[in-house]
């Protein structure tokens, strides 16, 4: 069932978990999970980088995402992460999105509100909401972040912009850490509060031990992303199978081992979020 992102978010809220987003890349890891969702009975979120639009691959990739998406059994809602511009945004409603992640972070503050709120007016008339990011969200390779979502400035930005949930940095980054993050879930909390209570995204969530991930959702995390530890369940997937002499080369025999990797793997976040059993 194709759903929207208020739907989804709505469900987390009510349900007190999170809702698992994972970026996909081709049919096969589509395929891993929704194949788990479905045994899980679990909502969850398919999301796509730009860059997965702009380029050829879009054009195969979107479309099938909205197939699996109408004929799960569980609510799916089809997700662009990370758009950096309205063109971006409109590239992904056209391919059919049903939520929309304008990221503003990169800007400063005024330019980020007034950015988001513009992407939330065009959505809204379509009935798709929009996930705003606060705290720029960097990568594990950058140096040391330390300028962490201010739950004043937060409280502010929902209030102008009307974002649907808020993306924070609180001790996250995306790609996999090269030591165990030290998650600020006090800040979690303060920006829930100060907020009236905004659903809140937890990005970079590949390689987060289970422990912190368990008290951000229970302080207020509700949609947490997942891409690194996708590539690398369908990578491990791939190379298992490549090493099995008795494998067959007939493509399709042969993908059915990494869409059970990346299944696996995201049975695994479903359970650990708390969404098994909320479709
Ligand atoms: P990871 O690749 O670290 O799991 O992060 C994914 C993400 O946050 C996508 O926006």
């Amino acid at each position: 069932m194709l759903v929207n992102l208020k739907y989804v978010i709505d469900l987390a809220e009510k349900g007190n978990f999170a809702i698992p987003a994972f970026n996909v890349y081709n049919t096969e890891t589509v395929m891993g999970v929704v194949k788990a969702a479905e045994e899980a009975k679990a909502p969850i979120i398919i999301q796509v980088y730009p860059r997965l639009l702009n380029e050829e691959v879009g054009y195969y990739l979107c479309p099938a995402i909205v197939a699996a998406a109408r004929k799960a059994s569980v609510p799916v809602c089809f997700h662009l992460d990370h758009g950096p511009s309205e063109m971006e945004v409109q590239k992904a409603l056209r391919w059919g999105a049903t939520g929309i992640m304008y990221d503003g972070s990169v800007h400063p503050f005024e330019e980020n509100v007034k950015n988001t709120k513009h992407i939330v007016d065009i959505c809204e008339s379509i009935d798709v909401c929009v996930e705003g990011e606060l705290g720029h969200i960097g990568s594990v390779n950058d140096d040391a972040m330390d300028e962490f979502t201010s739950p004043e400035e937060a409280a502010e930005f929902v209030k102008r912009t009307n974002v649907t949930c808020l993306a924070v940095l609180i001790g996250n980054a995306h790609g996999h850490y090269k030591k165990p993050p030290k998650l600020d879930i006090e800040r979690v909390k303060a920006i829930r509060e100060a907020t009236g209570g905004i659903p809140l995204v937890l990005h970079g969530g590949s390689g987060i031990p289970d422990d912190q991930v368990k008290a951000a959702v229970n302080a207020g995390i509700r949609k947490m992303n997942i891409g690194t530890d996708v590539c690398c369940a369908f990578a491990d997937g791939t190379k298992e199978i490549l090493d099995d002499p008795s494998r067959s080369l007939a493509i399709d025999l042969f993908m059915k081992h990494p869409i059970e990797t990346v299944k696996k793997l995201a049975l695994e976040k479903i359970k650990l979020l708390g969404a098994e059993n909320k479709a």
